[in-house]
């Protein structure tokens, strides 16, 4: 076979985009590398974030290039107006919403992913083979069974969504893919709590179910689901004739990281027959961190858990993941025999379970190699390390926040998140989140709890130190007395003394 051998010699045709001269790419390619290793190295001399400028926002409405550019020219309308641009979570003082900071490592991976130009949907190849290795890593330290599966996906609104799907198909059947829910599916009914991420209600809606067939379960001080309503709730629904399919625990509360009772829901779940689903988004890789791992205890049970690389484990953006402990019903949810996609016995078409089996996407990149370049470069140990870290600091701000008279704690510290406010109007807190956002020194989000307004600082990159949460403490005593004239309007007792 082998003898049958190629010209390996290549001629650039004038339709190829390969460059006309290599060596001039190359040099460019280098250049384009370096800089942005050095302003990976030099992240802290920028600012977190900044507003981008009118002409810069007003550049990017361009007619289409119907003409070639030099890609020197391209590459400097890039790095003058997009990168300085970008939401600045690689910024140790980036505390909004939960982004992950990525690494350098994960971008070598992408970039040579990129070269590699593989498409994950199926066939035999050794890019499937690397999200496989993941897979089994995944279940190895989840405690799921061999005849577990899994698979990349963009985040964890994807994998919510895929869970439900799964977990519909195995409370309808799979002729449900084929008639539609029909009356049965109009009574399945779903459970979480009320500090679920909002992309569990959206994944009733698409899944055809429904937002109203999603209970919404009451949270006990903190923040974690009343088990006992939950109990409640699933038996007054299967007096009426609901049928209970569901139950989507959380491993770390988009708010405030709260980690549902993961052993007592298992537990309920399986007496009922329930679908158990663990929306650890952020929260579930914890399990690197041998001191935090115990919180999560119970996860192991589940029949599936969504969670984000792109969060926690520092891989950049996207990376997100499901793993599903019976691999027969993840399959029977998505597969779809196709004559084009027919499965050989040898050749590229071989294999059995494809991941376009799993999931939705036909066409899918090669998510797992940054994944696998992050794990095996720094090793699960590193990883939970810098996870048990961003805790620390967490606990660190919890202390800054409690002895500085004009702050408000207004939820306990779980994990890495802190919600607090500056003892002033929700209107003045919501003018410091966006000061300090646009005076570049840090970025924190908002949230509301309990109808409050709270600053949120949800600590996920490794580069972030105490100096980054001293200068965010700062920045709001800093724009708080700016905004409200010094005056605080809201006398409390300390804060060591209350319940959390
Ligand atoms: C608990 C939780 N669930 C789901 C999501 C959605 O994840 P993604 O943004 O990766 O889709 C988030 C995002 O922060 C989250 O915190």
């Amino acid at each position: 076979m082998n003898e049958i051998i190629r010209d390996t010699q290549s001629s650039v045709t004038h339709t190829s985009l390969d460059p006309q001269d290599w060596n001039e790419f190359r040099a460019l390619a280098h250049r384009m590398l370096d800089e942005t290793i050095d302003d990976i190295a030099n992240i802290r001399a920028r600012p977190v974030w900044q507003p981008i400028p009118d002409g810069v926002r007003a550049a990017f409405k361009a007619d289409v290039p119907r003409e070639a550019s030099d890609l020197a020219d391209v590459y400097r309308d890039f790095s003058e107006h997009v990168a300085p641009y970008a939401t600045g979570n690689v910024h140790p003082g980036f505390m909004g919403w939960v982004h992950g900071g990525g690494t350098a490592v994960g971008m070598l991976a992408e970039m040579l992913a990129a070269g590699l130009n593989a498409n994950l949907g199926g066939r035999d190849h050794m890019p499937i083979e690397v999200e496989r290795q993941i897979v089994d890593w995944m279940r190895h330290l989840f405690a799921f069974p061999e005849s577990a599966s899994g698979i990349f996906v963009t985040g964890t609104s994807m994998a919510n969504l895929m869970a439900v799907l799964v977990a519909r198909t195995s409370a309808l059947g799979t002729l449900a893919r084929q008639y539609g829910i029909g009356n049965d599916g109009a009574l399945l009914a779903a459970y979480t709590s009320q500090a679920a991420h909002g992309c569990v209600s959206r994944a009733m809606d698409i899944a055809g179910l429904g937002t109203d067939a999603l209970r919404k379960i009451d949270v006990d001080a903190d923040h974690r689901i009343d088990v006992a309503a939950l109990r409640a709730q699933i038996a007054i629904d299967r007096e009426v004739g609901f049928k209970p399919f569901l139950v989507v625990a959380s491993a770390g509360t988009v708010d405030i990281g709260a980690i549902d009772d993961l052993k007592a829901i298992a537990e309920l779940c399986r007496e009922e027959g329930i679908w158990f689903h663990v929306d650890g988004a952020f929260g579930a890789l914890a399990i690197l961190s041998p001191e935090l791992a115990p919180l999560l205890g119970g996860i192991e049970l589940a029949d599936s858990i969504a969670l984000d690389f792109h969060k926690w484990g520092q891989v950049p953006y996207d990376a997100g993941f499901l793993l599903v402990r019976d691999g027969e019903r993840h399959r029977q949810a998505f597969a779809q025999p196709a004559a084009y996609l027919r499965r050989e016995a040898r050749g590229l078409a071989a294999g059995a379970v494809w991941p376009c089996d799993l999931g939705p996407d036909l066409s899918r990149g090669f998510r797992a190699l940054k994944t696998w370049f992050t794990l095996k470069t720094f090793g699960t140990d590193r990883l939970g390390a810098v996870i048990a870290r961003s805790c620390a600091l967490a606990k660190y701000l919890e202390t800054r926040v409690l002895a500085e008279p004009r702050l408000e704690l207004l939820a306990p510290v779980n994990l890495n998140i802190v919600c607090f406010r500056y003892r002033a109007a929700d209107e003045v807190n919501r003018e410091i989140v966006a000061d300090i956002q646009e005076s570049g020194v840090a970025a924190p989000s908002s949230t509301t709890l309990d109808g409050r307004f709270a600053i949120r600082a949800a600590i996920v990159n490794h580069r972030t130190d105490e100096s980054d949460i001293d200068a965010l403490v700062a920045a709001v005593l800093e724009f708080g007395g700016r905004r409200s004239g010094g005056v605080i309007e809201v006398e409390a007792p300390p804060l060591a003394a209350q319940s959390y």
